[in-house]
């Protein structure tokens, strides 16, 4: 029997789009045993929606992998035990794809490292800024070249705390991406690759104070406002109360903020405040990075 805890994540951290991101302590948690047929049985807060049929994320995931190294598929029984939101922008639909993959190899006899499992997880996702923090833990870049993938950690411990904006609105992936345009000028193109730039610096020099410019961003944010009213107000709250920096999570609808100590909840409850003046009601977690991305332990 195998237990594997993975990270939510939070994806582009602003300019960064579908390249960085960064893993937070707030964790999906699978159960895995052989069984004589397909179980999935749903615990936690976040239980609906979710298949318990062959279509269920994770054991697809699983079977990609088993397929992708000829090994005879095992059923099993999968108790989810899940504490990350669905549809929010925090990387739940990564946590299944790295714990199905995760738990396929390790039934494997663990034939692939962690580099190989992030190609699969990339493939399924399509773009790597989830599934690499929820595998390595930490902030992450990844470059994607025609057939390769270079994951790259920034750093583990950064000296802020992710202030996490959830409002009660789903909003998936698929729509959030469909609204933006097939291309950009330019002048966005260096907007962003500049900041992208100094966002790497910010993290690898700890230079926070560098991170209200360094999450700026021109190719997504502001497209994805009209799916979620308030959105930018709110980014800019964020940084008038304290926070270093602030970015719309993903593809949304969740917000973060990156907080010095102290300022956590001046920056929680105005950018609730903002949220519900556009009829947003929300929750808010104060979490810091984990630097350990998805762990798998055996029983
Ligand atoms: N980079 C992706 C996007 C993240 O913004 O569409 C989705 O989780």
């Amino acid at each position: 029997m195998y237990q594997i805890k993975v990270p939510a994540t939070s994806a582009n951290l602003g300019p960064g789009f579908d390249c960085m991101g960064l893993a937070v302590k707030l964790y999906n948690t699978f159960t895995i045993e052989e069984s004589s047929k397909l179980q999935i049985i749903l615990k936690g807060t976040y239980t609906s929606n979710i298949a318990t049929d062959e279509t269920n994320l994770f054991w697809r995931s699983a079977n990609i992998l088993w397929k992708k190294i000829s090994f005879k598929p095992i059923p099993l029984k999968i108790t989810f035990n899940t504490q990350v939101p669905p549809a929010r922008g925090l990387g739940s639909s990564s946590t299944a794809v790295v714990g199905g993959l995760m738990a396929a190899n390790a039934f494997a006899g663990n034939p692939l490292d962690k580099l190989e499992l992030l190609e699969i997880a990339t493939s399924i996702e399509k773009h790597p800024d989830n599934v690499c923090p929820a595998l390595f833990g930490g902030v992450t870049l990844t470059v994607m070249t025609e057939n390769s993938l270079i994951p790259r950690i920034l750093t583990k411990n950064p000296k802020f705390k992710a202030v996490v904006i959830i409002p009660d609105i789903m909003l998936r992936t698929e729509k959030a991406r469909n609204i933006l345009p097939k291309s950009i000028s330019r002048q966005d193109a260096v907007f962003n690759a500049s900041r992208v730039g100094l966002l790497v610096d910010v993290f690898l020099t700890e230079d926070y104070d560098l991170l209200a410019v360094a999450t700026q961003d021109k190719i997504h944010q502001n497209q994805r406002a009209e799916l979620i009213p308030g959105v930018l107000e709110a980014l800019q709250t964020a940084i008038n109360s304290g926070a270093y920096g602030a970015a719309l999570s993903g593809s949304g609808p969740s917000l973060i903020a990156f907080c010095p100590n102290g300022k956590e909840l001046d920056v929680a409850t105005n950018l609730q405040r903002i949220l519900s003046s556009s009829s947003i009601t929300s929750k808010y977690l104060i979490l810091d990075v984990d630097p350990d991305g998805a762990i798998l332990t055996k029983y």
